[in-house]
């Protein structure tokens, strides 16, 4: 993958800023304050969204007063995704057209189809993560090919996959037209995925990484799950460089090529995660991070919907 000025290249030739705030989890009342903060005073050119975090509509509010501000819609890499009860390729345009309107934008510049399930779409506004969910018989291909016909339409400059597995990828790429553009799965040095991150950037599709800092405001796990944040090894060399935990684990991510996209409401910690552009991790110090892998996910969604998604 080539990385020009902190961007990486996707494979519609966008350069996709390699820093992201996350919204997942990020509250009303928080999120807004925590984007504006971000951009105008952080310097983050990338913000990571999806209809199901239901915090759109605040968002858009925020870049509203952004542009206003002076700061042009080309200077800003936004992300959103597809819920799975939007999967019938009846259901795609209109839930992009929702997203659209909520964040107040004319075009998104990357649409994920944010899990690989069609969930049955009972009509609620609030759709939510738990509970057993009824299924859709909709497969992934008809879901893709309603996907590419928003890049047709000027909506969306890149389509992409989230939480997609190296046989659901293949299945993918033996139809689509236009090839997916990212994959955003959960990746930190407890989960680094090394094969599914290789595989997919020799296939030119890069690669986002959720859950950078091990999720910690994950409240599903928060009493049984090992704290990433509190890792010796990443301590020690955090110690080294005179940064913090985060700031290693996320510029672990940079360096392996990957898009990280920490997510913060607290104006500290969004500056600080910003941070890390001004040092550099040795091999050693990068092969020790990629070595704490124990293949231990903080998200499973076994966990919401009994589907033994990642097995
Ligand atoms: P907060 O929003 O209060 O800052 P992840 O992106 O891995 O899911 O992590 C997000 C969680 O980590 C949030 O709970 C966030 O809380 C917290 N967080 C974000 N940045 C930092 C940081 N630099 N140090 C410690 N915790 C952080």
């Amino acid at each position: 993958m080539e990385v020009v000025d902190n961007r990486i290249i996707l494979n519609n030739q966008v350069a996709m800023p390699l820093l992201g705030l996350g919204t997942w989890k990020s509250q009303p009342g928080q999120v807004g304050p925590a984007v504006k903060y971000a951009v105008l005073q952080a310097g983050y050119r990338h913000i990571d969204c999806a209809a199901i975090y239901g915090n759109e509509s605040e968002i858009g509010q925020t870049f509203k007063e952004i542009f206003n501000d002076g700061l042009k819609r080309d200077d800003l890499f936004v992300t959103s995704k597809l819920w799975n009860t939007k999967h019938n390729p009846k259901d795609v345009l209109s839930a992009c057209q929702q997203t659209l309107r909520d964040l107040q934008l004319d075009y998104l510049d990357l649409y994920l189809m944010h899990w690989g399930v069609a969930q049955a779409d009972h009509g609620d506004s609030k759709p939510n993560h738990s509970g057993r969910p009824d299924l859709q018989s909709i497969s992934l291909q008809q879901t893709w090919q309603a996907m590419e016909e928003l890049v047709d339409k000027g909506l969306v400059k890149a389509i992409g996959l989230a939480n997609f597995t190296g046989p659901m990828i293949l299945d993918v790429l033996s139809y689509a037209r236009l090839k997916p553009a990212i994959n955003q799965i959960e990746l930190h040095p407890y989960n680094p995925q090394h094969r599914l991150v290789e595989f997919c950037q020799s296939n030119n599709i890069a690669v986002t990484a959720y859950s950078p800092l091990g999720s910690p405001g994950n409240f599903l796990n928060q009493t049984e799950s090992p704290v990433l944040l509190k890792d010796v090894v990443v301590k020690t060399i955090a110690e080294a460089h005179g940064k913090s935990v985060a700031q290693i684990l996320i510029r672990w991510a940079i360096q392996r090529q990957t898009v990280v996209i920490p997510k913060s409401v607290n104006p500290d910690r969004i500056k600080a995660n910003a941070e890390v552009f001004d040092f550099i991790l040795s091999q050693t110090e990068m092969k020790e991070i990629s070595n704490l892998g124990i293949n231990y996910r903080y998200v499973d969604p076994w966990l919401w919907w009994g589907i033994p998604y990642f097995d």
